[in-house]
């Protein structure tokens, strides 16, 4: 298993799934991302279309949306996480949905085998996307923006792509590696919102559930986690300012790959 895999797992062991019990309340000026994610993967199905989801996790994103598919296969790199992924597939009662130990890198699947393809704060493996897709078909990517959880990291001196708000927008970046691999990005939507964790023991929780501050460990942490509670309480909560956004690409066409 990869370090990130392994994450994922002791996530899925400690809280069942991709989530944790921390409370807040969310305020989402731009819309809700995944909401407006399973809204144009759900507009993308069909009674015959096949659905690709990579970095599937515990599955329950996928299984919202799957009902508008023919068929649909989750693949995710962390046992555990699919152990939690078969569990709530059996709850919905939904058969024509499968999930794979597999890497998105090496997919194993034929060339042109499925009509789409979603990665939901997964990975984005451009040019293996292109030759699993059949032409005409579409690939939805929701990534992590360069302005999430930026005063977190910046009172850490850590984090996930610590210092990218410097830089190209992380955005821009996936919808160029898209482009590169032959795609044509029909949409690049940004989503900021704000997270108010109801108590500092929220805000801890969350922190064990996703990898926004690599290896965080309360104890060892615990002088940066105060300092950034003491600046970020408010009276709605503990803020996290969130950034997250959502790119969608379509695979030319034969007689549009023909003509470029
Ligand atoms: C942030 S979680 C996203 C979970 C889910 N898509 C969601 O939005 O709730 C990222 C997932 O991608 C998986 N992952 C990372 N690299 C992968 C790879 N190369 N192939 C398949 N899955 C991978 C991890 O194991 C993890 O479960």
């Amino acid at each position: 298993m990869t370090m990130d895999a392994e994450f994922y797992s002791r996530v899925a062991e400690r809280f069942g799934g991709y989530f944790s019990d921390a409370r807040s309340t969310d305020v989402f000026p731009d819309g809700r991302p995944d909401a407006a994610f399973d809204e144009l993967v759900t507009a993308l199905g069909a009674p015959q279309a096949r659905l690709l989801d990579v970095g599937c996790a515990d599955g329950r994103s996928l299984l919202r949306v799957c009902p508008a598919y023919g068929a649909a296969t989750g693949i995710d790199l962390s046992p555990s996480m699919l152990e939690c992924a078969a569990r709530y597939r059996a709850e919905a009662g939904l058969a024509h949905v499968t999930f794979e130990l597999c890497d998105a890198a090496h997919t194993g699947l034929p060339d042109g085998d499925v009509d789409v393809v979603t990665s939901r704060r997964g990975p984005l493996i451009a040019q293996e996307f292109e030759r699993v897709l059949r032409p005409g078909g579409a690939v939805v990517y929701m990534g992590i923006g360069e302005q999430d959880a930026r005063e977190l990291k910046e009172t850490f001196g850590r984090g996930q792509d610590f210092d990218s708000w410097n830089g190209r927008p992380l955005s821009e970046e996936v919808a160029q590696e898209l482009s590169d691999a032959g795609f044509v990005v029909t949409r690049n939507q940004a989503f900021r919102f704000e997270e108010f964790y109801h108590s500092p023991g929220d805000l801890d929780t969350f922190l064990h559930q996703v990898p926004i501050i690599d290896n965080y460990d309360s104890a060892a942490d615990e002088e940066a986690f105060d300092r950034y509670v003491t600046a970020a309480t408010t009276d709605q909560g503990v803020r996290l300012s969130r950034h997250w956004f959502i790119v969608q690409a379509q695979k030319p066409t034969a007689v549009e790959s023909s003509h470029s």
